[in-house]
């Protein structure tokens, strides 16, 4: 899969202020991540250097982190500080330093960059920016988190996101109640801005009266009069679908999804709306319709073969309606061949 992405991990909270690190996979590679007391946040492959102790089972213990097995102590730069065994005459061993991925917090989770290579540069200071739609910033809507861990391939989970015309069949009673399951008048654009590619979806049955219209402007706060949905897919992992709600109120529902192995993809989500925040129980009413809807959904998706969604095209059948998957499934394939022609030339000249 794509390394060269932004993937979100964890949520904030879940290292912030605690004197336990946080294990996680991505890429089939066990990560330790940890926070120091001013809430920095350092993310590392999980083996400790001295003989490959999983560092998520030590402890973080004034501002450094600690294995579980020799008491090995790392900086969050992620070089070895202190050996405890050693006399004072015996240094540190100067190799041994846990790589450092490029890391933020942002919008309630703790994100990885997942170039390959060592980075000596802390939080995000040499990729690419993390960007996301302009609905996570504004300060006084209501957001409430949510998470998922599916059986599945990245490319399936992320193009299920995509299809409309599963509506009908997999969610009967939700999103896809009295759908035609002919799909007419789907309309949807690639568009690219600040180097950023993005789909953006117009439904039908969602979007009953319109042609391909002019896309929102990108920062521009989709309009809610508008009265249309709208789903967009920010390449290639982070996604939302806008749902106007009258009077210039809407809802949203946003999702970011993590490979964590080649069988297994975490989705971290939001429900985010821009009216009524005090609101408990319609909080809770779009939490549990999404949850209930995604269930649906899961069932489905890990019952997909192969688990790789094909990059040969002719390995499956097309119909017009699967038309915005497969525009993802090649611009994956393109994003992947580059990565690897970069990949290899690294080796090459390295
Ligand atoms: S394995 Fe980590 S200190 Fe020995
Ligand atoms: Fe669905």
């Amino acid at each position: 899969m794509l390394r060269k992405t932004w993937y979100a991990v964890c949520r904030e909270g879940e290292i912030v202020a605690r004197t336990t690190p946080h294990q996680v996979i991505v890429h089939g590679e066990p990560l330790v991540l940890w926070a120091d007391s001013q809430g920095n946040v350092s993310v590392h492959p999980a083996a400790c250097p001295h003989r490959g102790c999983d560092l998520g089972l030590g402890r973080v213990e004034s501002g450094e982190l600690v294995c579980p097995f020799h008491g090995w102590r790392f900086d969050m730069e992620g070089r070895c500080v202190k050996v405890p065994a050693n006399t004072v005459r015996q240094p540190v061993p100067s190799g041994a330093r846990l790589k450092l991925y490029p890391t933020v917090r942002k919008w309630g989770w703790v994100w990885v960059y997942t170039e390959n290579g060592y980075s000596t540069k802390v939080h995000g200071a040499t990729v690419p920016s993390l960007l996301s739609f302009p609905e996570f910033e504004h300060k006084n809507w209501k957001y409430e988190w949510f998470e998922a861990r599916w059986h599945a391939h990245f490319s399936r989970v992320v193009e299920s996101v995509l299809d409309i015309s599963h509506l009908p069949f997999v969610h009967p009673e939700t999103t896809g109640q009295s759908v035609d399951p002919q799909v007419k008048g789907l309309s949807y654009q690639w568009e690219e801005a600040n180097g950023q590619q993005s789909l953006r979806i117009y439904p039908r049955p969602f979007a009953p009266s319109h042609p391909l219209e002019p896309p929102v402007e990108w920062g521009r706060e989709p309009n809610p009069t508008e009265g249309r949905t709208e789903m967009q897919l920010m390449f290639p992992n982070q996604w939302i679908i806008r749902t106007p709600m009258g009077d210039g109120h809407w809802m949203c529902t946003y999702l970011t999804f993590t490979p964590e192995d080649m069988q297994t993809t975490r989705i971290y989500g939001a429900v985010i709306r821009n009216f009524d925040p005090s609101l408990d129980w319609l909080t809770q009413l779009h939490l549990e319709h999404t949850k209930f809807v995604m269930e649906q959904d899961r069932r489905i998706v890990e019952s997909l073969r192969p688990l790789i969604a094909p990059f040969e095209i002719q390995k499956e059948f097309h119909v017009p309606s699967d038309a915005p998957g497969l525009r993802y499934r090649s611009m994956l394939k393109q994003e992947w061949m580059k990565e690897q022609i970069a990949t290899s030339e690294d080796e090459r000249f390295s």
